[in-house]
């Protein structure tokens, strides 16, 4: 997506933001139009305090002058505002590309609803072609792989598994100190299914399926944009 379309659907979040609201901020390019559009909105008188979904999103808030808090101080949120790598008709959701997915989730979770910022790329019949982000544990790294595998199989899925690296070739490490296991599944008919199966792997912290929690996604395409809502 262009920055022009990534700009426009962060200007179009905006108006979901109420003064007074309490946010969750989330992860990645798309998101970081967002926060540029709610950092302007800040400068010129709307008051809002956030709860970012990662270091580099408190970084970037912090320099936008966005009041921040935490979820021990603001346990419960209106709206968590994000960006997806993969998004079905039901508005279930493939995330972590960016390597957030694990404070994402909770913080999508301790809102009131998600508000999903995406291009029309990112838009699937099924989600599955974008590898399926897993945070692991280190400890025990092979054996929750291999217990990931016998999860996925008893959903009738299957593909290969990879520990992601960064652009040093080192294992990338998530703010939560942990591991990502990159997993090719390709088609996944049921969501919620392997959901409730990944979570049950010892080693396992979070995946990157987010099912039940978007209720709208602001959708970007080179025609304009629209709202999508969960079929
Ligand atoms: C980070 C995420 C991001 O929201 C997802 O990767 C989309 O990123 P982008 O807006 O840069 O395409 O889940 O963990």
């Amino acid at each position: 997506m262009s920055d022009d379309l990534k700009a426009q659907v962060g200007e179009a979040a905006l108006e979901y933001v109420r003064d007074g609201m309490k946010l969750g901020i989330g992860t990645g390019s798309t998101a970081e139009a967002f926060i540029r559009a709610l950092g302007k909105a800040v400068a010129n008188g709307l008051s809002v305090v956030g709860v970012p979904t990662s270091i580099r999103t408190a970084e970037l808030c912090k320099s936008l002058n966005i009041a921040l808090t935490t979820l021990e101080e603001t346990p419960h949120l209106d709206l968590a505002i994000d960006g997806a790598d993969e998004i079905d008709p039901q508005l279930n959701l493939i995330k972590g590309g960016g390597g957030a997915l694990l404070r994402e989730k909770i913080v999508a979770a301790a809102a009131d609803d998600m508000l999903v910022i995406a291009d029309d790329s990112k838009l699937v019949d099924t989600l599955g072609a974008f590898d399926l982000p897993i945070e692991v544990n280190e400890f025990g790294l092979a054996s929750t792989m291999s217990k990931i595998e016998q999860s996925a199989a008893s959903c009738n899925v299957s593909g290969a598994l990879k520990v992601r690296e960064g652009s040093d070739g080192q294992p990338f490490v998530t703010d939560g100190g942990h591991l990502i296991v990159d997993a090719s599944f390709g088609r996944i008919a049921d969501p919620e299914g392997l959901a409730s199966a990944l979570v049950t792997v010892p080693g396992v912290v979070e995946h990157g399926l987010f099912t039940g929690l978007a209720s709208s996604a602001i959708v970007a395409a080179s025609d304009g944009i629209r709202i999508v809502t969960a079929k």
